[in-house]
């Protein structure tokens, strides 16, 4: 599985140097924002939190996007031993990006909207991001060559790249009155197709653990298993259907938000068992042989069951009702991209980009604290969004009504904590960003 044909340097290098810029744009603003909230008004006149919001959201998930692309783009290569279909492709679809998230950011910055939460550019924007999404299918597609007989992480990577497409393309129905103008409707098709667009690449990513994971323990157990194959059809199910613990507040059936609830909560439980019987099962000498990827593969298994414990609460109708709109959910959300995707990004990163001569050279001690102190600075910054969001959700539901400036004014300490937890958030993650870049 060894890329014994490809140089040194990948040919999705430039993915992940794009990527990685963008997560660390992505932690800057991430910065200015939890200033925003000690310091109420903090350069306002410029970089309100109204641009600091999105200019940080649209940065991190565009590392997310670049770098699931990039290893997948890589991956697919290692699988079939041979070049990708097409090069040309490959740097036209990454050009494409650069230019379309260059725009966005600018867009923010410059205070031109008319998008909506989570992609608030002008819609026209997408086009390019739609148009760049097709060239990447058509080549994995192309370089693939058909299902029969493919490990589970080749189905994985063909349903991640066709539904990105159709979820993203389905999130922008709201541009077309039929669809905007019945409110219920076009709420749940906005939550629906956001829940989707995760899951699809979330499909990528699960797909790329399970390679690496093989690739890691040289065999092919866990992409031929049969608890692998039913990550991807529950994965598959949660996609179309994940959406309903989205809609908790709007009035649909409760089957379809039980039912999904269900299926979201068994996903990350058979995601997270893989990981940990993967991690039994390998020997000494090949976790050390790997032991950059082994960590943050690690660290993933560990977010994906204090992720699951936070959404199990969260989705419990009763409690549901009180964390909606509070710090909680922003907590669910963080944990699940810093401490689920990036983590395993960095697993991705390291296996892909780290150069045989770089391997022997690793600072073990260096590395090992790095990985830790990010991850416990995680766990703080977490845990302190949590205590936040049940402080806000006490005020929202009190009898006596105290204003909203008082209830701003009491969380003072927890966004404190807040802001000094994503320093130290910062600092891991600029030492990990800076070895991944030194390892080729
Ligand atoms: C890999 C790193 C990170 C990722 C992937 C990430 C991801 C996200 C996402 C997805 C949201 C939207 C949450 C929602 O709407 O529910 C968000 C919001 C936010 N993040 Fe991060 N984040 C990262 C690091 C940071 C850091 C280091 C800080 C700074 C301390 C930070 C501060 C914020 C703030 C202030 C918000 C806005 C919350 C609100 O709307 O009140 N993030 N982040």
């Amino acid at each position: 599985m060894e890329p014994s044909s490809l140089s040194n340097k990948p040919n999705s290098y430039n993915y992940f140097v794009v990527a990685l810029f963008l997560l660390s744009a992505g932690l800057v603003f991430g910065l200015l924002g939890a200033l925003q909230y000690i310091i109420p008004g903090f350069l306002k006149e410029y970089l309100s939190f109204e641009k600091i919001r999105p200019l940080h959201v649209s940065s991190v998930v565009f590392w997310i996007i670049l770098a699931a692309t990039g290893s997948t783009l890589t991956y697919v290569q290692q699988h079939t031993k041979r070049k990708i279909y097409s090069s040309f492709l490959m740097k036209a679809q990454l050009a494409i990006f650069v230019f379309a998230i260059a725009i966005i950011l600018i867009s923010y910055i410059i205070g031109v909207f008319g998008g909506r939460e989570y992609w608030e550019f002008p819609p026209l924007l997408a086009l390019p991001i739609a148009i760049g999404w097709i060239l990447f299918l058509f080549n994995v597609f192309k370089s693939l060559k058909g299902l029969r007989n493919q490990p589970v992480y080749v189905w994985m990577w063909m349903t991640g790249c066709v539904f990105f497409l159709f979820t993203f393309l389905e999130s922008y129905l709201w541009i077309f009155p039929y669809f905007r103008n019945n409110i219920i409707h076009d709420m749940t098709i906005q939550w629906k197709s956001y829940g989707s667009i995760v899951g699809s690449w979330n499909m990528l990513i699960y797909g790329c653990s399970i390679f690496l994971m093989d690739k890691i323990s040289e065999s092919t157990h866990y992409s031929y298993s049969r608890i692998a194959f039913s990550l991807y059809f529950l994965g598959l199910f949660n996609l179309m259907f994940n959406w309903g613990h989205h809609i908790y507040t709007l009035p649909t059936h409760d089957y379809v938000k039980n039912i999904s609830y269900l299926v979201s909560m068994t996903e990350l439980l058979i995601f997270g068992r893989i990981i940990y019987s993967w991690k039994s099962s390998l020997t000494q000498a090949r976790k050390n042989l790997h032991i950059e990827s082994y960590r943050f593969l690690l660290a993933a298994d560990i977010w994906v069951f204090l992720t699951l414990f936070l959404a199990i609460l969260m989705s419990i109708p009763s409690i549901n009702v009180y964390t909606h709109g509070t710090h909680i959910t922003v907590a669910h959300t963080m944990g699940a991209t810093i401490g689920i995707n990036t983590m395993l990004l960095f697993a991705f990163c390291f296996d892909i980009l780290k150069s045989k001569n770089n391997a022997a050279n690793t600072n073990h001690k260096y590395s090992l604290i790095s990985w830790a102190f990010t991850n416990i600075s995680l766990l703080i910054f977490w845990i302190t969004l949590i205590v936040a969001g049940v402080l806000k959700a006490k005020w929202q539901m009190a009898q006596t009504q105290i204003p909203f400036s008082s209830m701003m004014k009491s969380l003072q300490p927890a966004f404190i904590i807040f802001f000094l937890a994503g320093c130290a958030l910062v600092l891991g993650l600029v030492a990990i960003i800076q070895r991944i870049l030194r390892s080729n």
